[in-house]
């Protein structure tokens, strides 16, 4: 492989980088639910330009698994649309192709995060017996990867079940001085570590309604803070 080649795979596997300067869309240029007017501060990644880049990830996916079922395990709750958008986008290419990957879906629930901080401990929601996975083919697939401490925590789990292979999905990987070895192996965006809600990701269960991805304001912080 050429060196150019490297660079190029390497940006691939960036995803879509958002400059620390992005300024994100001015409001008054999309749609969005009038309750959070004075909530956010803009428009940072609209639902057009996220669903087109998930049907793109897709497509990775169908090209990279080589079974032909895979058991995708969706990480909630920020995942929900996520996952729910590419399992869609994969039963689409499949019709419309002669590759048909057969997805069965399950959901883990993982609480990391109190007001914008990370918190130091996974808690595991509900069922953390995930034999399920054993011997099979295994998409994660997470909204946010940041300290990427969740997602190392959460491998080492699925690990402990032995599946046959394991990827990671992540639609956003936040760029820190910290992150050394990525865990992501398909890349939707990644951006500015500036904390982001929108398209089922909340700042204390809020904002998961928005089907943009938006930066919180000082004041939604204040108003939604626990
Ligand atoms: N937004 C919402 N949830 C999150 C974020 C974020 O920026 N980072 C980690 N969990
Ligand atoms: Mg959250």
């Amino acid at each position: 492989m050429s060196s150019s080649q490297q660079m190029d795979e390497m940006k691939v596997k960036r995803g879509i980088v958002i400059k620390d300067d992005w300024p994100g869309y001015n409001l008054d240029l999309f749609t969005y639910p009038e309750h959070y007017h004075d909530d956010i501060e803009n428009v940072y990644i609209p639902h057009g330009v996220i669903m087109d880049r998930i049907e793109r990830l897709a497509r990775y996916v169908t090209e990279d698994f080589e079974d032909s079922k895979i058991m995708v395990l969706c990480v909630l709750k920020g995942g929900y649309k996520f996952c729910a958008d590419l399992v869609e986008f994969i039963k689409v290419l499949g019709r419309s192709s002669n590759r048909y990957l057969e997805t069965r879906v399950e959901f883990i629930r993982l609480k990391s995060y109190l007001n914008d901080q990370s918190t130091e401990d996974l808690h595991i929601i509900g069922s953390s017996d995930l034999s399920f996975l054993h011997g099979k083919s295994v998409l994660v697939v997470e909204a946010i990867v940041d300290t990427g401490k969740t997602m190392k925590a959460l491998l080492k789990h699925v690990e402990t079940f032995e599946p046959k292979m394991v990827k990671v999905a992540g639609l956003l990987v936040k760029r820190l001085p910290t992150m050394t070895e990525s865990l992501t192996d398909y890349v939707g965006f990644e951006i500015p570590n500036r904390f982001v809600v929108g398209y089922a990701l909340d700042y204390n269960e809020y904002f998961r309604d928005l089907n943009h991805i938006c930066v919180i304001s000082k004041t939604g912080k204040m108003k939604y803070k626990i």
